[in-house]
């Protein structure tokens, strides 16, 4: 008898295009380990017991993404601090007493992204100003709250969820315009689009970014296509850019350690197998 391979997997309804298990085949193979990593089509109404079944047969943990994220909280024997605090989780790690332990990875793969493309970058430069306030904004937040950020600023089409969302964080996050940025984008040193705006299929970002400092450090969450229409206009500011494709790499990384036993890296050749159709 040999040892039993681990399983992991990606949980999403559809889950069809999902490039996580392209990504943890890349890192098995790279580091030699024994695992597999599949895509999970499971509908919410089957997720709960899912969840009870993965385990029973050789799952260690798994990714979640739409539309379980709050679901995968709400069923966890245990949860981290950052996922309790952003009201989602995304990396789960089956426990052997039973359940399992929900974390959010995705604020910390976005700041290591940020710290590893653009290099001296903190969170604590100086204000950070955030286009969005939906899923995605929230982990971020909380990783800039956490990063030491003296002030967050938001902007949002639905200005109620921006109110939402700052009321959730507290006093470091003040919500601001959204039509004209100009005061959200004064002074700011971090400067983030988490809407879909300027995804493919999508409506363009076409706001007015002629306030951003030289100084700042621009990025998207977006990153299909990689060179978005809002990077390409804090570009001709002069402004240093960030893609979105490092956050979805970095975010992969803990739950990999966690349940295939080694520390994968990014790469670019990580980047180019991601990037290939
Ligand atoms: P995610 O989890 O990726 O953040 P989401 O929760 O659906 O996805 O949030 C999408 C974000 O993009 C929201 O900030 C949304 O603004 P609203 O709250 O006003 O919907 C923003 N967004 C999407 N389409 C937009 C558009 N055409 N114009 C402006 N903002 C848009």
């Amino acid at each position: 008898m040999s040892a039993k391979v681990p399983l992991a997997g990606v949980v999403g309804f559809p889950i069809g295009h999902s490039k996580s298990p392209r990504m943890h085949g890349h890192w098995l193979a790279e580091l030699g380990l024994p695992g597999h990593y599949v895509p999970l089509d499971i509908a919410p109404d089957d997720f709960a017991e899912a969840m009870m079944i993965l385990p029973r047969v050789g799952f260690v943990g798994v990714n979640v993404t739409l539309p379980h994220k709050e679901a995968a909280l709400a069923g966890a024997a245990r949860a981290t601090e950052r996922a309790q605090r952003i009201g989602a989780a995304n990396t789960l790690t089956f426990l052997p007493e039973g359940g399992y332990e929900a974390d959010n990875t995705d604020g910390y793969g976005f700041a290591a992204n940020l710290a590893d493309r653009a290099p001296g970058w903190r969170a604590d430069d100086g204000p950070v100003a955030v286009f969005g306030a939906g899923g995605a904004a929230r982990g971020i937040v909380d990783a800039m709250i956490e990063g030491g950020a003296p002030e967050i600023r938001i902007s949002n089409r639905t200005r109620a969820r921006a109110d939402t969302l700052a009321a959730a964080f507290g006093p470091r996050v003040t919500v601001y315009d959204w039509q004209d940025p100009t005061a959200l984008l004064d002074g700011a040193a971090t400067v983030i689009n988490t809407t879909s705006l300027g995804m493919a299929g999508q409506p363009a970002f076409d706001l007015d970014l002629s306030g951003l400092s030289r100084d700042a450090v621009a990025t998207d969450i977006v990153y299909t296509p990689l060179d978005t229409p809002f990077l390409q206009a804090a570009a001709a500011q002069g402004t240093r850019v960030v893609d979105g494709l490092g956050m979805l790499l970095w975010q992969g990384t803990p739950g990999f350690t966690r349940w295939f036993g080694a520390e994968p890296q990014v790469t670019p050749a990580l980047r180019d197998i991601m990037l290939a159709p």
